[in-house]
């Protein structure tokens, strides 16, 4: 790891020389100049004087060839200038602590020593000078270097206090900890076991943000340890806590469906499986605890925990927060039919299931395949490395047949209209049945996903049924 260093632009100039003249001190601070030592991409610059934000934004935008407008966020006290280069955001020093929610106008003004005190960990709060007399030194009054030489988060201030100011900033050290694999400080970490209850303040959005980034992260499994050793889990997500554990009776026990789950979402992560496919990983055995069972002869069963799972899906998503629409029901369609491509590796993988499977899966296919092939988890290699083995003949199958037949976008070219023209009829029970007739008979092979084939296959359905066909045609 390098020391931080500010990158050559003039733009860091020009703030330095319209803070010197207003006579405010200025620093860039917190996460940017972490990235910077991280050499992180660099996201949003962050700039604290010691004076008023706002004026310093505005004189900057004056200086700045672009002249771009100042946002001002009257209630947090800050500005935010966009520039050609990055979006940088200016506050004055305070001191009290940050917190996104709270929108008190009134803000005390502070010292940089008490802005930094007050800041959520060691490694942001970290500051490079735009002062004339020093610019660019590094400013690091609580060994935030230290702690990222030795990969530890940890609060600047004694960590009861850091995290009532803000009881987000536990999630948040679950999460750098998660993002960047370092530890929690032993202190800071007992202090978030003994403050977990205080999360219950913060509201569900902020948590899932983090929640978010954290499954983001390479190795998210770290990240939901650290969350369920500290006990903060069992308090944001309860239903995932309660996957955790294993039941025995005599030679039988089960596995634990708690770090099977997180297995599952490594491997996807590993995959490069986006926040969606991570969540569908989370919670594709979601509800194994509430469909648990015993029988004597085979052992534990969990029969039905994907439908289950994927019935419980809009209400998790909207405990958590989380978006409703498209990528909800993407999350469900895979939770629902997760088990389905195992299943055909245990049996001889027939067209007709194939087809099935691409018909119901539709774009999710290749997701539904990855999610499927991370669920392959087990301390047997050899049995891993025979699935694995044979899950590779159903996606060569799979392959086979959606060339042939592309079934992926199937719209079955026998639609109801059609089927009322035909013989007649009302919407009804009757046109939903030749319906399925139809569409059954594609997925089982036996008729071409194709007009006059399955409209003749129509009619004959029509006749076994005794119906009318005045009305037939053989124009679509
Ligand atoms: N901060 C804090 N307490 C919080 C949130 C933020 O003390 N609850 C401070 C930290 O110094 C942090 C800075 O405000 O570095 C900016 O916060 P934010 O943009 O949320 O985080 P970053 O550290 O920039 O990291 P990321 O963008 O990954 O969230």
């Amino acid at each position: 790891m390098k020391l931080p260093q500010l990158p050559e632009l003039p733009l860091f100039h020009t703030i330095a020389d319209a803070a010197g003249e207003l006579g405010y001190p200025a620093y860039v601070i917190g996460g940017f100049v972490r990235d910077l030592a991280l050499e992180r991409p660099s996201k949003d610059v962050d700039v604290v004087c010691v004076g008023d934000g706002i004026r310093l934004a505005q004189a900057v935008g004056q200086r700045l060839p672009s002249r771009p407008r100042v946002t001002v966020f009257k209630n947090f006290g800050t500005a935010m200038l966009p520039t050609p280069e990055v979006e940088i955001e200016f506050v004055g020093a305070r001191k009290e602590s940050y917190r996104a929610e709270s929108r008190k106008p009134e803000v005390e003004a502070g010292t940089l020593e008490e802005d930094l005190a007050r800041r959520d960990f060691t490694i942001n709060a970290l500051g490079l000078s735009l002062n004339p007399e020093d610019f660019g030194a590094l400013v690091d009054r609580y060994d935030g270097i230290g702690d990222l030489r030795r990969k530890i988060i940890r609060t600047p201030l004694d960590p009861d206090i850091t995290f009532s100011d803000d009881p987000l900033r536990m999630m948040r050290a679950v999460r750098f900890a998660a993002q960047l694999n370092f530890d929690i400080e032993p202190d800071t970490f007992d202090a978030i076991a003994r403050n977990k209850e205080r999360i219950k303040i913060v509201s569900q959005e902020r948590i899932t943000d983090e929640l978010n980034k954290l499954i983001l992260a390479p190795k998210p499994s770290y990240g939901f340890k650290l969350l369920f050793s500290s006990g903060l889990l069992q308090l944001i997500f309860p239903r995932m806590a309660q996957l955790q554990g294993v039941e025995k009776r005599g030679q039988h026990a089960h596995k634990d469906n708690f770090y099977h789950t997180l297995q599952v979402l490594d491997n996807v992560a590993e995959a490069g499986g986006d926040l969606w496919l991570r969540w569908a990983a989370i919670l594709h055995d979601i509800a194994k605890p509430a469909t648990k069972r015993f029988d004597p002869r085979v052992g534990w069963t969990f029969h039905g925990h994907e439908d289950k799972g994927a019935r419980w899906t809009p209400a998790i998503f909207t405990d958590l927060k989380l978006p409703l629409g498209e990528e909800m029901r993407q999350v469900q369609k895979l939770v629902r039919l997760h088990l389905r491509p195992i299943a055909l590796v245990k049996e001889t993988v027939t067209d007709s299931a194939v087809r099935r499977l691409l018909f119901e899966a539709g774009d999710e296919i290749d997701r539904l395949m990855l999610l499927c092939k991370a669920d392959i988890t087990s301390k047997d290699h050899q049995r891993v490395a025979r699935y694995l083995r044979n899950f590779e003949r159903v996606e060569e199958k799979l392959k086979e047949v959606e060339e042939k037949d592309h079934l992926r976008n199937f719209k079955p070219v026998i639609t109801g209209e059609v089927i009322m023209q035909t013989f007649g009829l009302k919407p009804s029970r009757e046109v939903g049945e030749l319906k399925e007739a139809v569409l059954e008979a594609i997925l089982d092979g036996k008729i071409r996903n194709e007009y006059e084939e399955a409209f003749a296959f129509l009619l004959q359905q029509g006749q076994a049924k005794g119906l009318p066909q005045g009305h037939h045609s053989l124009t679509k």
